[in-house]
């Protein structure tokens, strides 16, 4: 009698469990969360657990469960953390990506394994093409570098330095910003790349301040900007006559306010201002900060939030079906609107097309600000 009894239970116990098996969706979220991309980690779990809270955790009939883990900024553990979540966690999609290492390590495991992988952060223009189951949901460098050069073509900019990190985004920029401001009839005159890990900017800045040009363009990734942004400051580069201008990961909004008034003025290009006057970004900022103890979110926690979105969206475009071949078709040409703009998925290159804007660093109510004050709309990456 009793085996009868535990029986029956084993059995409802167990189909508890498949069909809550069933009725779950997990999605793994990969994200340097300790070591020094750990800002970006930050607001990459940040940006996606808003949007959980926000919108609820119930898609097609499924509950959509994230599956966190840290790759403390390393492409080897990026890679095995992606194997592991996809044959051991079943998760449907991964997403995440700090750095442009980190995204391109996952390709050859997306491929082999047909399992979409939606990049929130990495920059490099060539990544989505490297699989075909990468969709991007942040920028691309030359994307948000070309509205700059063209600022600086249209302000009278003849020479320019180019500073970046030396690796796939750095290159990408400086290269961008030399074909505009040629084009324009400028010229770059020397390009300077500064190592990705534990820079020096100092002997870079002032070969830079030495060669006098009219402006110079900066880009590193952006939870090293802080250390730059000092550097640039305390050499008076600003003051110097140089016009010193960058894609906006430079004057990073979670880091901007720390810069101090030395940066006032500066001219950037980007995706992404927290100030973007907009209804839904008011929410988005308000909700971010109160749930992140007043700290303000940047482009990347956007892109927990709007690669979230994306996720939720093209499984509801599929009912709830998650089978990678018809979940990544699900990705292309969607559209909405981010706290950052109108945004969509080219259907042709699975990458994101949206409005790029020309900036001020400002003060407003106390605080530095990115200003928008032009506006490039659907721009999509100028390969
Ligand atoms: C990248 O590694 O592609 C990257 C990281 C951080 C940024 C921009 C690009 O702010």
């Amino acid at each position: 009698m009793s085996m009868v009894r535990t029986g029956v239970a084993v059995a409802a116990m167990m189909w508890a469990g498949l069909s809550q098996a069933q009725d779950v969706i997990k999605i793994g979220v990969i994200a340097p969360l300790t070591g020094p991309q750990a800002a970006s980690g930050q607001q990459i779990v940040a940006g996606a657990k808003l949007y959980q809270a926000l919108n609820g955790t119930k898609v097609g009939g499924k509950t959509i469960e994230l599956v966190i883990k840290d790759d403390t900024g390393v492409a080897d553990i990026t890679r095995r953390l992606a194997q592991e979540l996809i044959v051991n966690e079943k998760v449907a999609a991964i997403t995440g990506f700090g750095l442009t290492p980190l995204a391109l390590a996952v390709g050859p495991v997306i491929t082999q394994a047909k399992v979409p992988a939606v990049i929130m952060v990495a920059g490099t223009s060539m990544i989505v093409g490297t699989s075909p189951y990468f969709v991007r949901i942040s920028f691309t460098l030359p994307q948000n570098t070309a509205p700059v050069a063209q600022w600086a073509v249209e302000n009278n900019v003849k020479t320019a330095v180019t500073l970046v990190s030396d690796y796939g985004p750095g290159l990408d920029a400086a290269g961008a910003f030399k074909k505009r401001l040629e084009a324009g009839g400028g010229k770059v005159t020397e390009e300077l790349k500064a190592p990705l890990a534990d820079p020096d900017f100092a002997p870079f800045l002032q070969r830079a301040k030495d060669l006098k040009p009219d402006a110079l363009f900066l880009f590193v990734p952006a939870p090293t900007a802080g250390a730059l942004m000092k550097q640039v400051v305390d050499r008076g580069l600003p003051q110097s006559g140089i016009k010193v201008v960058g894609t906006g990961d430079v004057t990073d909004d979670d880091q901007l306010n720390g810069m101090g008034d030395g940066v006032l003025g500066m001219i950037t290009s980007y995706n992404y201002s927290a100030s973007h006057d907009s209804a839904e970004n008011r929410k988005f900022v308000a909700e971010f900060k109160k749930a992140n103890a007043n700290r303000r979110p940047n482009v990347i926690g956007v892109g927990g939030y709007d690669g979230i979105h994306a996720i939720y969206a093209a499984i509801a475009k599929n009912n709830g079906n998650t089978e990678g071949p018809k979940l990544i078709e699900a990705f292309k040409g969607l559209s909405w609107t981010s706290p950052r703009g109108p945004v969509s998925i080219d259907p042709e290159t699975r990458d994101i097309v949206q409005n790029v804007y020309v900036r001020k660093v400002e003060r407003k109510d106390g605080e530095l600000y990115n200003m928008e004050f032009k506006t490039y709309e659907n721009q999509k990456d100028p390969k």
